[in-house]
């Protein structure tokens, strides 16, 4: 008796740990355990060797385990099915694939990428400064001491705990930063977020995108930056733009130029974009003041340097024509699909 129990176990073990690849294998199950000469069969066949008092019990028994190997079988067969691949009847082939929703770059990202690979190119290294600046570095240290009206250009977010800091209002604050710890040769590109107290608008934003420059050597000229953001220009929007220079006033260079760039919509002749001027600002920019120089120890007798600072977005606009601001931090998803496939 005991043997017999022991042997059933044994079987169930077996039965269990059976796998089948194929239909063949489910059939090779089939005939060892279930067949007219199968294990259930001769394992049904020892109990006319049962005593009487014990007949019921191993009937229950022997029962149990004539439905454990049927059941066995039956999710064999359904494996197979599920997984069968030497089938291929029941596939429609034609069926569409399931779509796979691929991510897309941010524009101002893609802008962002271009404008560093482009300056990369002439030798400008990427710098970055903290978002929360403190006075000294945003406005004092570019010749914009307390009072100046310059500062109120800017509408600034001071922090409420301290209003010593603030949050950078342009990137002209890590021009600051980098002179401060670097002798020249200094070339560097600053790109990143800044702040303003501006009401949202589709043409202003509390906050927006900045590429700051700087390149201080020896004998750095107008010329050299003429020529550096026609470079730039010429790289980002064609060779057919063009470039002209307004002579302006920022406290941190002298002389001071705002640069205007030919219209991408109209191509000069005028549109709703350049107010039918045919030209549109894109950039501040001038020579580092000596001041400046001088504020960080270096040499203005010595070194002179260039500097310009221009808005993401807006060359973002020129290039993929975006009329409003809002559109770049609503995460409408209609909207960021549009820029699929730019790096
Ligand atoms: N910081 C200026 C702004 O936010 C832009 C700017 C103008 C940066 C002239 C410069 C510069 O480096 O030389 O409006």
């Amino acid at each position: 008796m005991e043997e017999l129990l022991k042997q059933i176990e044994a079987y169930k073990q077996e039965i269990t740990a059976f796998t089948a690849q194929n239909a063949d294998e489910v059939e090779a199950f089939r005939i060892k355990y279930l067949g007219t000469k199968g294990i259930v069969k001769n394992v049904m066949g020892e109990m006319k060797n049962v005593p009487g008092e014990n007949r019921k019990e191993f009937g229950l028994i022997l029962n149990a385990f004539k439905v454990f190997a049927e059941e066995r079988f039956e999710a064999l067969k359904e494996s197979l099915t599920a997984t069968d691949t030497t089938t291929t009847s029941n596939i429609d082939w034609s069926l569409p694939g399931d779509p796979i929703s691929a991510g897309t770059r941010h524009p101002l990202s893609v802008v962002r990428n271009q404008m560093v690979a482009i300056f990369k190119r002439l030798g400008f290294a990427v710098a970055e400064g903290p978002e929360i600046e403190d006075d000294w570095h945003n406005f004092t240290a570019l010749n914009l001491p307390e009072n100046h009206p310059a500062r109120d250009m800017q509408d600034t977010f001071y922090v409420n705990q301290n209003p010593d800091y603030l949050l950078r209002t342009h990137t002209s604050s890590v021009q600051a930063r980098i002179m401060e710890k670097q002798k020249p040769p200094i070339r560097i590109i600053c790109p990143g977020r800044v702040y303003r107290n501006e009401t949202i608008s589709a043409r202003a934003h509390c906050f927006f995108h900045q590429v700051e420059g700087l390149y201080v050597d020896e004998n750095v000229s107008f010329a050299d930056l003429k020529q550096t953001l026609y470079f730039f220009v010429q790289e980002m929007f064609g060779k057919d733009a063009k470039i002209r220079f307004r002579p302006s006033y920022f406290p941190f260079t002298e002389p001071s130029a705002e640069m205007d760039i030919s219209c991408t919509v109209c191509g000069g002749t005028g549109c709703s974009l350049c107010k039918h001027t045919g030209w549109v600002e894109i950039l501040g920019c001038g020579m580092v003041h000596p001041k400046m120089l001088d504020n960080f120890g270096i040499d203005s007798n010595e070194y002179t340097g260039f500097a310009f600072g221009m808005g993401i977005e807006r060359i973002c606009q020129l290039k993929f024509r975006v009329n409003d601001l809002r559109l770049y931090s609503q995460n409408d998803v209609r909207f960021l699909r549009q820029f699929t496939g730019a790096v």
